[in-house]
């Protein structure tokens, strides 16, 4: 690294915990049954006091919600079923007075088929000045347009179907990677890019403090688009090689930063989702000579249980799988690129149903076993909302019980296909973004205090018993684990700078590393075990005489050269290695 560079881990950020609202399921105002801007601002002080640094607000611009606001219409306004402008900048002004920092969601790779751009677009035809703001084509040669098979190439949407909708009255076909109402933007165009950063602009003088970077590895498209690879007996081909960090995202990004970042006066932080994302294009993304993006999300970890039918398809995780994943990117980023750590956000099932245990006597413990793991890697932490109660997925039992568009249209298509309804219905009730989505848990009244209407989506019916303000008051919560960890992150270095090492790679039960830093002279010792059995482990020497950090139970002994972990339990051990 040039001298004159600082790495990544001497940032502002580096040290900083991101708290993620997803506003239509945080808290309701106004009984209409949707969460908003002023339940927001009603809650800051509970985020204040788990110690959040950064706030990340899902989508809140017009939008007419095909995919719940990641469509967006319009980008410099709020959509008026979560408020105002006047309400954002009160929430704003409420997230500085308290220190906090807050970034917005930058959903550019693709817009509403409402915005004006794409209408301008549509309804110019092919000659039209906007056309070529979005991506269309005619259909295939010698093909019937308008029917299956006459799109310009066999691409499938993240969302099932073709990645193409005919427009009849041009006679071409526009390319949407995600939903038919999501067409993608044409980044190739310097028109689009331009109208992009002054949008960017905007909001940063308007005060906010970074973005959270929709799909952004997806903006940059192949420009011959071909044909994907046809797995066999599938209906659409994997277009991925083509648009996943495409011909020209690289550029995109530094010319976006150079444009939009490039001298701001004020600590920014963004992040790029970026799924398909390898270590090597991560650590190039991230290396902060490069000024592209400060840190990515990638999904590896998060699709080590799936199965070959898909996501849908569920197998039971293989702990050394997800070490060796998680391993790879913290050792794989070196020095120069840096990780967002997460396991949950909008469109992840939640984690303690998902790779711990939420049945009644291990529910507390695996959730605090899981977030220990998580914070204490190197990189930024993210708790999405009710991670930090130990929210579970919701008990659905009926297609009726869902909202999502990909759940939806998953069903439909797998309805048409003749696949056995209870197979379809377990893959959901396991994988669906809408165990995400199920409203913020905030106390034991109806609706567990989220609304006084009718939620837009089901309250999951634990919330008797799980809940903010049961949790507040008893200081061995989630809540209050999730609070010191936080704390923690702020005050231990080794946690921020520490290389990581990780200790037996190959047990199927045991999660264990070691955070060195040198120049504090400080190692940490993490052990988890991921099972609801005891386990007996091998420790290396010379922690018998270490300080707990954090645990989820009370130490039953010295950790000398074995330790017996009792069911989900977790120790980080600190000492001296002056
Ligand atoms: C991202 C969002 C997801 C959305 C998709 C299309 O993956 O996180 O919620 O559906 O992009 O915008
Ligand atoms: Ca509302």
């Amino acid at each position: 690294m040039p001298e004159n560079v600082a790495g990544p881990a001497d940032s502002w950020w580096s040290n900083a915990v991101v708290y993620q609202i997803y506003p239509r399921s945080f808290a309701d105002s106004n009984a209409d049954g949707i969460g908003d801007l002023q339940g927001i601002i009603e809650r800051l002080d509970y985020l204040s006091q788990l110690g959040a640094d950064v706030l990340w607000l899902s989508p809140v611009y017009p939008s007419p919600h095909d995919d719940n606001g990641y469509d967006i219409s319009n980008y410099q306004d709020i959509d008026p079923l979560f408020g105002t402008l006047a309400d954002f900048d009160r929430l704003l002004a409420g997230v500085h007075e308290r220190g906090m920092k807050l970034v917005m969601d930058l959903v550019v790779n693709h817009t509403s088929d409402e915005h004006p751009w794409f209408t301008a677009s549509r309804d110019g035809g092919p000659s039209g000045d906007k056309r070529d703001w979005y991506i269309w084509r005619p259909p295939r040669a010698g093909m019937d347009p308008g029917t299956p098979g006459a799109e310009p190439n066999n691409w499938e949407s993240w969302f099932s179907g073709p990645a193409w909708t005919y427009d009849a009255a041009s006679g071409e076909y526009y390319l949407h990677t995600f939903s038919r109402k999501q067409p993608d933007l044409n980044w190739d165009n310097p028109e689009v890019r331009q109208a992009v950063y002054a949008m960017m602009r905007w909001w940063l003088e308007r005060g906010v403090d970074g973005f959270r970077m929709d799909v952004i590895n997806l903006i940059s498209k192949d420009p011959a688009l071909p044909d994907g690879i046809m797995p066999e007996g599938a209906r659409f081909g994997l277009g991925h090689p083509y648009y996943v960090c495409g011909p020209r995202i690289h550029e995109y990004l530094a010319e976006m930063h150079r444009e939009v970042f490039e001298g701001h006066s004020r600590q920014l932080l963004t992040v790029g989702e970026m799924p398909g994302v390898t270590v090597e294009e991560a650590q190039l993304f991230t290396d902060p000579a490069r000024r592209e993006v400060d840190m990515v999300f990638q999904f590896e970890h998060v699709g080590l249980d799936e199965g070959p039918g898909g996501k849908f398809d569920v197998r039971p995780l293989k702990l050394t799988d997800l070490k060796a994943s998680l391993g790879r990117w913290q050792t794989g980023l070196g020095e120069t690129g840096w990780n967002s750590l997460y396991w949950n956000n909008h469109d992840q099932p939640r984690v303690v149903s998902r790779f711990g245990d939420d049945s009644p006597a291990y529910r507390d413990r695996s959730a605090k076993l899981l977030a220990t793991v998580l914070h204490l890697h190197r990189g930024t932490p993210y708790i999405y909302q009710g991670e930090e109660l130990g929210m579970a997925n919701a008990p659905f039992t009926s297609i009726d019980d869902f909202r999502d568009i990909e759940s939806l249209n998953y069903h439909r298509e797998q309805t048409a296909l003749g696949t056995d309804p209870a197979t379809i219905l377990k893959g959901l009730r396991h994988r669906s973004r809408d165990n995400a989505r199920t409203p913020m848990q905030w106390d034991a009244t109806e609706h567990a205090g989220f609304t006084a209407g009718t939620p837009w989506i089901a309250v999951n019916p634990d919330y008797v018993d799980v809940n903010a303000k049961a949790q507040l008051s008893d200081p061995d919560s989630v809540f209050h684990y999730y609070r010191r960890l936080i704390e923690l992150r702020h005050t231990e270095p080794a946690i921020t700078h520490g290389d990581f090492h990780m200790l037996h790679p190959d047990h199927e039960q045991l999660y264990a590393f070691t955070r060195h830093n040198a120049a504090s002279s400080t190692e940490l010792l993490v052990i988890a075990n991921f099972g609801g059995a005891d386990l007996t482990v091998d420790l290396p020497d010379g922690w018998e005489d270490s300080d707990t950090l954090i645990a989820n139970l009370p130490a039953t002994s010295p950790l000398t050269s074995t330790y017996t972990l009792r069911p989900w339990e977790t120790r980080v051990h600190r000492r001296s290695t002056a």
